[in-house]
């Protein structure tokens, strides 16, 4: 994880000394600076933040930055002016772009020490450097693992390590405000965690590298977290011939995970994150050919168990109260050999159902079945599945907006606000029952898969079938949002660790 310090302190910006500064502040049609920042521009930035004001026509429009270098022997090097657009309403994600902003441009300054003199969100301390420190933490992660050398990339300086290690958050009082890093610094290791094993390739993360990182969680916090790992033996004993018909051709074994969260009292709410975990989806049979098929990424498959493995070692850090968290990834390969399913088999499910594959492509449905039947079984309050389940929610919602279906409006409402303060965003789609037509079958119970209209409403609706106990459940269709090509805001490019926050954010939420 990123090895730079974060610190709130009762400092202005005036009696700070460093490297770089960076002030936020809301867009005013008469741009003037408020009374601290005009006492430090006049004693000790010899009026440059007015100069760049005024060259610039700086109104602190959102998207809209000023910067300079200090003359002479100031106790501070550099400055930055972030616009936040107009304050009437302000969305949390604002100081988490605006913080990523700063830290990009300290790295690109050379600086080593960087101050955050930023206004606050609803007046909150915690909540507010919280999200700054996350815009920190996010905007510094690079993954560079597989580099043999570190990246000569504009964000950083040629050819080092990013120069900054630490940031100061001015004009804080440090009880309300540590907690609020405290907080980012738990759940950003959860995004650097999920955003790893994405990026990794399939070559490196395998249904056993899921176990095992499982298995590490469980024993770093063998306080609060319990694993259970159930070989092939074992799941065909339980009956899931759905998944297990989808990792069929693959040499590597298929593992179903099992993590448990529980606090040390009795629980008031129990709940399941269920993950996709395909390590690799080739589409089987139904092999992804040609342009467009994304074969070559489809390491990502297992976007949905990298979120709920970064959400889990994020709650075991913040160990809300009186909370049973079921953590479950049906784990394997989706690959082509001659004992690979032929598209038409018929599998047959851990609750009986039987399913035709007329295509082998829509594995991922058929893993979470089994998953969701293992889950539905554990008398939970509500159930949340996380899927890199369809391109069409992709073609529906672009790259950013994951897919939400429910069959409670509690639950939908409950991950809207999660989603919220995360910065992560969801569309909720319907559960259109007509549409299960498309999912009958002539010689089975139901096929796993229907026409192209309405795909993604298909998939879920498939899902839906294995739900029968439980009161909430909901889908979450990740395909989009869980990888970006080119860097964004506070993701650089590669897994963006989506939508790890929403899910700490929706589990705290049940402990309150
Ligand atoms: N893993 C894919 C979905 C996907 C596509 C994820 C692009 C990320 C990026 C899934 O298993 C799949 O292949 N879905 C099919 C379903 C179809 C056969 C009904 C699809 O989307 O084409
Ligand atoms: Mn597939
Ligand atoms: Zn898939």
């Amino acid at each position: 994880m990123s090895s730079i310090t974060i610190k709130a302190s009762a400092d202005q910006a005036k009696t700070w000394t460093g490297d770089g500064l960076a002030i936020a502040i809301f867009e005013q049609t008469e741009f003037t600076l408020p009374k601290a920042l005009k006492e430090l521009d006049q004693q000790i930035l010899a009026e440059t933040l007015q100069e760049l004001i005024t060259e610039a026509k700086f109104k602190g429009e959102a998207n809209s930055s000023v910067q300079a270098r200090v003359g002479g022997k100031s106790q501070i090097r550099k400055v930055l002016l972030i616009g936040l657009g107009k304050a009437e309403k302000p969305n949390l994600d604002i100081w988490r772009k605006a913080s990523a902003q700063a830290t990009k441009w300290a790295n690109q300054n050379n600086c080593h020490t960087l101050a955050i003199d930023f206004p606050l969100f609803n007046q909150d301390q915690a909540v507010t450097s919280q999200a700054i420190a996350e815009g920190i933490l996010l905007s510094s992660h690079k993954d560079q693992r597989f580099k043999s050398k570190p990246d000569q990339s504009k964000s950083d300086q040629p050819g080092n390590e990013p120069s900054l290690n630490l940031v100061t958050l001015l004009n804080s009082a440090p009880e309300l405000a540590e907690p609020g890093i405290t907080s980012a610094q738990k759940i950003c290791r959860g995004v650097v965690l999920a955003r790893e094993l994405v990026s990794a390739p399939a070559n490196l993360v395998t249904p056993q590298t899921l176990a095992d990182t499982a298995q590490a969680i469980a024993s770093e916090y063998s306080h609060c977290m319990q694993v259970q790992i159930l070989e092939k033996e074992e799941c065909e004993k339980l009956g899931m011939g759905a998944f297990l018909g989808v990792s069929q051709a693959s040499d590597l074994p298929p593992k179903f995970i099992h993590l448990t969260y529980r606090s040390g009292n009795e629980p008031r709410s129990k709940l399941a994150i269920v993950g996709k975990g395909l390590t690799f989806d080739s589409g089987g049979l139904n092999i992804k050919a040609g342009a467009g098929s994304s074969i070559e990424l489809m390491k990502i498959d297992m976007g949905g168990s990298a979120a709920a493995l970064g959400a889990a070692i994020a709650i075991a850090q913040i160990q809300p109260q009186s909370l049973e968290v079921h953590f479950i990834i049906a784990a394997c390969e989706n690959m082509i050999s001659a004992k690979a399913m032929h598209p038409g088999d018929i599998l047959t499910a851990s609750n009986g159902k039987t399913i035709e594959v007329n295509n082998t492509d829509a594995e991922g449905r058929l893993t979470l079945a089994d998953a969701l039947i293992y889950a539905d079984k554990l008398k939970l309050d509500a159930i949340v599945d996380l899927a890199t389940l369809t391109g069409a929610c992709i073609v529906a919602l672009g790259e950013t907006i994951g897919g939400m279906w429910s069959t409670s409006a509690e639950l939908a409402q409950a991950i809207n606000t999660a989603a919220e303060s995360a910065g992560e965003k969801f569309w909720q789609m319907p559960l259109e029952d007509s549409y299960f037509d498309q999912l009958k079958s002539v010689v089975a119970d139901c096929k796993n898969t229907g026409s192209r209209s309405g795909g993604a409403i298909t998939g879920a609706l498939f899902l839906k079938q294995f739900i029968s106990e439980t009161p909430a459940w909901a889908h979450l269709d990740i395909a989009g949002p869980v990888w970006t090509d080119k860097e964004n805001s506070y993701n650089n490019a590669g897994g963006t660790g989506f939508p790890v926050r929403t899910l700490v954010n929706l589990i705290t939420g049940y402990a309150s």
